[in-house]
């Protein structure tokens, strides 16, 4: 039907004659001469239909956006002045000497360079948002991601085997989604919140090297990060320890972005731990594009005055912090106090500052609300420590930990991003990918009381930490690493126990009892027993990589049918109520109709 694609005629194509498929993109009517912008997945071409072609000029006069179209018709060079150096065939235009409408299309929902539509717009018509340039780039960039992901563990003699949907609960940590059984009345399946378990029984299975690009069902609370159904590049090997393992598939990350985007990512990727990227940026995915760092002044701070930094000063949970702003000494008042309010959303308190007009007159100098409460020498101290320089402003966060690194920590990205920031040099365009490493091996539940895996409680502790299992579970890191890139979790894994006895102390550190352990994860301690190799590996966000690599706002922009922050699919109106037969079936009765449930 077709000899090219719209987007790939060019000028080795003057003088011939070419057939194209695909969509009125726009249709112009010159004065008797009609235009059509023809689109496929590769662009845009030019079609110029003269009134002399008595057949096909009635048929152009009656098309209208979006009509499926054939055309052929001879290349020629486009007059000069009207070349559009945009698009890739702009040199080029096809004198139309056929036409033939193939599909008729209603008048579209919306014009698709409409750059302000809805995001429900979007999804509901999402048959028509896939129709645009901006959707078909990201949705072909995913599939060479893919690809590339493929070739490359190819070489690496991993090995794609798929594992099953229908499955119990694996151990991420977020709620399942429930698929009822109908032959087994009153049981249900768990789609897989990953296929954790499995790739590490494959391991004992002997294939050494697997991996798959598979989906992933969380029930959890929705961000412009996660879907409850998303694709992750899911790894593991065989006799690797955590460094082999980390350098294979920061070799695989690099291969994708030199393969796919032509970009150099750092050769190796920096390596922090946990402990330094809390305490240096409050986050444990930080943003290194932006340098801003925090600084820990709580040591001279213990016996100032002023009560907001003395009591977290002298109490072990709680961390009060510096961070220097290079020229912030020129940020007015409102700005201010706009970022107070902005560390508020996470719990801060109040957001101290000092103006520094002179780092050598002490305090004359400075300019802040709270400098009278501090005494000179703690003042002198923190200017040292930051490295402040005049026309500089430094912020303060004290409270409980948690607090100050979340709220400085997104006070960092804030500034940093912003145009102050970008103005001032604080924000380094590029990609910036890291390892963050040497994660705490457990999580404290202050609500049960109970210490949780901070990964999953199949990763191993550090070699020396499993005697620390039992006595001090707060000091237990783990073999556990993130990839991070620009700020976002892109990646995560752990080299994992596969010995039994240093498995029952992790189970006994969370306090999982061996009948728990037996009903939930009976069937992988069984496997471990027949001689489990030592293994590790890594599961890849793919969603969240490409939306890195297509710049794009959310991951719902690289899923050809993404569900909305409330979980539901606008396209299919999934999910949906279904009929009292099919319930019955499933031995299932809904308490109350959908109408009278009360929704938060
Ligand atoms: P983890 O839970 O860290 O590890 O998941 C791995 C990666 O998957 C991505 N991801 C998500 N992407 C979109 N929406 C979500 N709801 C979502 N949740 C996670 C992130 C994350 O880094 N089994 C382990 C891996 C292992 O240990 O090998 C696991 O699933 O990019
Ligand atoms: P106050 O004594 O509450 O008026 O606070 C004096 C200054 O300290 C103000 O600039 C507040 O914004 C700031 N402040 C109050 N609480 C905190 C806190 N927990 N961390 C950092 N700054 C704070």
């Amino acid at each position: 039907m077709r000899t090219c694609y719209s987007g790939e005629v060019n000028k080795t194509h003057v003088d011939q004659t070419v057939t194209l498929c695909g969509w009125v993109h726009r249709r112009r009517d010159h004065g008797g001469v009609i235009f059509i912008d023809l689109r496929d997945r590769t662009g845009l071409a030019q079609v110029v239909v003269n009134p002399d072609n008595e057949v096909a000029f009635p048929v152009a006069e009656r098309i209208r956006n979006e009509y499926c179209l054939r055309v052929v018709g001879v290349v020629r060079p486009r007059p000069e002045g009207t070349v559009n150096p945009d698009l890739a065939s702009g040199e080029i235009e096809v004198v139309c000497t056929e036409l033939e409408i193939l599909n008729p299309s209603v008048t579209p929902a919306f014009q698709l360079d409409d750059d302000n539509l809805s995001e429900t717009t979007r999804l509901t018509h999402r048959v028509l948002d896939l129709r645009r340039p901006q959707m078909q780039h990201n949705l072909m960039l995913r599939h060479k991601v893919s690809l590339e992901v493929r070739k490359y563990l190819d070489t690496r003699g991993f090995i794609d085997i798929e594992t099953p949907m229908l499955t119990r609960s694996t151990p991420e940590g977020a709620r399942d989604y429930l698929v009822p059984s109908r032959v087994h009345p009153g049981e249900f399946f768990a789609l897989p919140q990953s296929p954790q378990l499995f790739k590490q029984m494959l391991m004992v299975s002997g294939f050494d090297r697997y991996y798959q690009i598979t989906k992933c069902f969380r029930d959890e609370d929705l961000r412009a990060d996660r879907q409850p159904e998303f694709t992750q590049i899911d790894c593991e090997t065989s006799f690797l320890n955590e460094e082999q393992i980390r350098a294979i598939f920061e070799d695989m990350i690099r291969h994708v972005f030199k393969e796919v985007m032509q970009v150099a990512l750092p050769e190796p990727f920096p390596v922090m731990v946990w402990a330094d990227a809390m305490r240096l940026y409050g986050s444990d995915k930080p943003d290194l594009r932006v340098t801003l760092e925090l600084t820990d002044v709580a040591d001279v701070l213990k016996d100032v005055n002023f009560k907001v930094f003395s009591s977290p000063a002298n109490d072990p949970d709680s961390r009060v912090v510096a961070m220097r702003v290079p020229g912030g000494g020129a940020l007015p008042r409102s700005e201010i106090d706009a970022y107070t309010k902005f560390v508020g959303i996470y719990g801060a308190k109040g957001l101290a500052y000092i103006k520094v007009n002179d780092v050598s007159d002490v305090p004359g100098g400075l300019q802040s609300p709270i400098v009278k409460n501090i005494h000179d020498e703690a003042l002198r101290q923190i200017l040292d420590r930051t490295g402040v320089q005049n026309g500089d402003l430094i912020f303060f966060g004290a409270d409980k930990a948690t607090v100050v690194n979340d709220a400085m920590g997104a006070l960092r990205i804030k500034i940093g991003h912003s145009e102050f920031g970008r103005s001032q040099g604080l924000f380094e365009e590029g990609w910036k990918p890291l390892w963050v490493v040497d994660f705490p091996m457990f999580e404290y539940d202050a609500e049960t009381k109970r210490w949780t895996a901070a990964h999953h409680p199949f990763t191993s502790p550090k070699d020396g930490h499993e005697d620390l299992l039992e006595s001090s579970p707060q000091d237990v890191l783990a073999k556990a690493y993130d990839m991070v890139l620009n700020g976002w979790e892109v990646g995560g894994g752990s080299v994992r126990i596969h010995r039994a006895e240093v498995q029952d102390k992790v189970f006994r550190a969370l306090q999982i009892d061996h009948d728990e352990a037996r009903e939930k994860f009976g069937f992988l301690l069984d496997a471990l027993q027949y001689g489990a190799p030592p293994h590790g590996g890594v599961a890849f966000g793919l969603d969240r990589l490409v939306t890195l690599m297509a710049n794009a706002a959310s991951i719902r922009d690289v899923i050809a049918f993404p569900k909305t922050q409330r979980a539901q699919c606008l396209l299919t109106q999934a999910p949906s109520t279904v009929d009292d037969a099919q319930l019955r079936d499933l031995h299932i009765r809904v308490r109350k109709p959908k109408s009278e449930i009360k929704l938060d």
